[in-house]
């Protein structure tokens, strides 16, 4: 838990530090003309701009070593980790994650790469920019086995359109808890290396915590028995440095990758060249300006009306 005493005064005025600062910062002033708002991209805000406010949103930390006044950070971001690791925000500040529903965007990456895998689409398109008449047998989703970690909002709208083309999908959770219209079934964490055994696809959607800091190990990896590694949470959920070597064992089929220990993805990785990797730029759940202000008025509402936002962090579970 925090420390923070509420209820909070009123937020009055508010730093957004974001690349998107001017749209953000358009769209809050259209919408709640009596706060006060500067926005910069996080990099620029000053130690001014933080004595000055009492509330900050954003998806990363400003580089500076205080705070200064602020009693409120939203998080604009899926993942809160930059707020926690690896120095975490003073527990006195409310700390809250947005309501954007990025599951449903990450739902869409994750399919739109196993469809891509099951149906060459990275090899017809070389095929056709050879002129080369080649036809390869068509794999499908339907039928798969997707072993998904994490069975909350991410996980669960992924397993929901993998179900819907006739997947069978299992979870695999901290609690052993899942949605049972999502997952035939969900396994505590302890499980995860049999069930990695089993999947076609193992699909990581997890927060990184230090419960899930290298969860996805290259023990994990050596049980696997010709999956496709997917992963939309963290980079350091997994042995990234153990992925080159699963590949040529055979033990994953293959890696889709949207997020790395250390982005950007340095040029010299070996993870850029493996012909079954593929990458994309931690894109797979992007913040909307729409999105984002509708979580920062959800808590700002709740905080007004003196009650603890709903979305507030548990900083013990670190999500
Ligand atoms: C994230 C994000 O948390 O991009 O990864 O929002």
């Amino acid at each position: 838990m925090d420390v923070t005493n509420l209820p909070l005064p009123r937020p009055r005025r508010v730093v957004i530090g974001a690349t998107a600062h001017v749209g953000l910062s358009e769209r809050l002033r259209a919408l709640r003309g009596d706060l006060e708002i500067r926005g910069a991209p996080h990099t620029a805000v000053t130690a001014d701009d933080l004595s000055w406010a009492d509330t900050y949103v954003g998806f990363k930390r400003p580089p500076l070593p205080s705070m200064g006044n602020v009693r409120w950070v939203h998080c604009t971001g899926a993942g809160v980790d930059s707020w926690l690791q690896p120095t975490e925000l003073p527990r006195d500040i409310l700390l809250t994650r947005t309501s954007e529903p990025f599951g449903l965007y990450i739902a869409e990456w994750a399919l739109a790469r196993a469809l891509a895998v099951r149906q060459h689409l990275l090899e017809l398109a070389e095929s056709q920019r050879r002129h080369e008449w080649k036809p390869r047998e068509p794999g499908y989703v339907r039928g798969s086995r997707a072993v998904i970690v994490g069975t909350g909002d991410i996980g669960s709208s992924v397993g929901r359109l993998f179900a819907a083309l006739g997947a069978e999908v299992h979870g695999v959770s901290r609690s052993g808890r899942g949605d049972p219209g999502v997952f035939a079934s969900t396994s505590k964490v302890s499980e995860l290396r049999s069930l990695a055994a089993t999947a076609d696809w193992l699909i990581v959607t997890v927060p990184l915590t230090s419960d899930t800091r290298g969860l996805i190990s290259r023990d994990v990896m050596s049980a696997c028995r010709g999956a496709v590694l997917m992963n939309a949470g963290r980079g350091a959920t997994v042995d990234e440095a153990a992925i080159p070597e699963a590949l040529d064992a055979g033990w994953l089929a293959g890696a889709v990758l949207d997020v790395f220990t250390v982005e950007p993805l340095p040029a010299d990785s070996p993870l850029w060249d493996h012909p079954r990797v593929m990458i994309s730029p931690h894109g797979s759940g992007p913040t909307t300006i729409d999105g984002a202000i509708a979580g920062f008025l959800e808590c700002l509402g709740e905080i007004e009306r003196g009650e603890r936002p709903a979305r507030a962090v548990d900083r013990d579970r670190g999500y």
